[in-house]
């Protein structure tokens, strides 16, 4: 049997619950050719769902190509990525791929290197360098197949926001939209895991890729979803929850998905029968116990101002931090430092900007501090 409850990697089948808008909207997309850029904090879902969708849509005609490019550092790492990814998803046997390589790139080196990684037997290697490759050769490589095959091509890019990371960024990302626009036959999907680093990307009417696509947020999903289904994965362990505990369960933290479903394990690990209040306290002290030295670190180099600020929007103050009420009650130096202290705790990913104001982006982070830092 399966583990009941699964957290930090994405999810499939019987562990994945609800997204059923954003399925069918993700669907329709692929289906039609329409950009989409998915925005969310830490965690949530994004990569599951693109995945689901893949899964559920692609076709003879419809090849969909997920790569992920968290540890491509360089624009010509990302080029090497995104050639081998699309010539491997779009290559139907293993012979092909070289021969596909060589086809459609010039000055490449195709190699097919046997993986040491049980999860992946063999990978494409087409040694792609600054010297020998033409990057809009390789940038329009999709396009190209799916004109010369006769189908449509789907390009989903996992942790996107490296592009914007990496050396002279900007010059990139223009010559990235102003290759990618022309495509007919091919659509992207964009995601990734740090949300101010996306919102750089796709919010600024200065940037390149400013309304690229159809861009939406993923919202949390509803206790209403996520009750039955820890019921009912409390039920394939042998074990009960009452929706009362359950709900708990998704208040406490918040309804963010990972969290849910490891502090739903740890509850059903602290449950002999049926679960309790006992069990829920255990499994929230287990959870708490996996998280708090990540926090402890995170925070060991944080400025007193810094910790104040995070002490303020802990206490409430969403807004309006210069106000009297707020500087006399936590020190935060001087009205012209807040600016900074906001940009530096977003940028280290301790809080969030939403319309109605600035929040710590981890519910369990809040536990943490309210009782240990206040
Ligand atoms: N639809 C879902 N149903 C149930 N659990 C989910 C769902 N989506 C996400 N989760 C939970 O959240 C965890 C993280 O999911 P995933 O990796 O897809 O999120 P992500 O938004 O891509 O994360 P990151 O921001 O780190 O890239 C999963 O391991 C699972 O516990
Ligand atoms: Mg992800």
């Amino acid at each position: 049997m399966s583990k009941p409850f699964i957290y930090g990697m994405s999810v499939e089948g019987e562990h994945f619950t609800d997204r059923e808008l954003e399925t069918k909207r993700l669907q329709l997309n692929f289906e039609n050719g329409v950009n989409s850029i998915i925005i969310s904090p830490r965690r949530m879902g994004k990569t599951s769902l693109v995945k689901k969708v893949k899964a559920l849509t692609e076709s003879p005609k419809l090849k969909i190509v997920y790569m992920d490019i968290y540890k491509c550092r360089t624009e010509y790492e990302f080029y090497e990525k995104y050639a081998s990814a699309i010539i491997q998803a779009t290559a139907t046997k293993m012979e092909r791929m070289v021969e596909n390589a060589k086809e459609f790139l010039m000055g490449v080196s195709p190699k097919i290197v046997f993986s040491p990684e049980p999860t992946t037997e063999f990978s494409l290697s087409l040694g792609v360098n600054p010297q020998t490759s033409n990057c809009e050769e390789i940038l329009d490589l999709p396009e190209r197949i799916a004109r010369k095959r006769g189908i449509q091509i789907v390009v989903c890019i996992d942790e996107f926001q490296q592009i914007g990371e990496m050396p002279d960024s900007l010059a990139l990302q223009k010559t990235i939209r102003s290759i990618w626009q022309h495509h007919q036959h091919t659509s992207y999907c964009l995601f990734g895991s740090k949300q101010h680093l996306m919102s750089q990307l796709f919010y600024s009417r200065k940037m390149p890729f400013y309304q690229f696509g159809d861009m939406f947020f993923l919202r949390k999903i509803p206790s209403e979803k996520w009750i039955p289904f820890i019921v009912s994965r409390f039920e394939v362990a042998g074990k009960t929850i009452s929706t009362d505990l359950a709900g708990r369960i998704c208040s406490t933290v918040e309804n963010y998905s990972s969290y849910v479903q490891q502090l739903a394990w740890n509850v059903l690990t602290a449950t002999t029968k049926e679960a309790d209040e006992q069990a829920f306290q255990d499994g929230l002290n287990a959870t708490l116990a996996q998280v708090v030295p990540l926090f402890v670190e995170q925070t060991s180099n944080l400025s007193s101002f810094q910790l104040n600020f995070i002490r303020a929007i802990c206490a409430g103050y969403h807004n309006d931090f210069g106000k009297r009420e707020v500087t006399s009650r936590f020190n935060l130096g001087t009205r012209s430092n807040l600016p900074k202290l906001k940009k530096t705790l977003i940028e280290r990913e301790f809080i969030e900007e939403t319309e109605s104001g600035l929040f710590l982006s981890d519910p369990l982070f809040v536990v943490w501090f309210k009782n240990n830092m206040m």
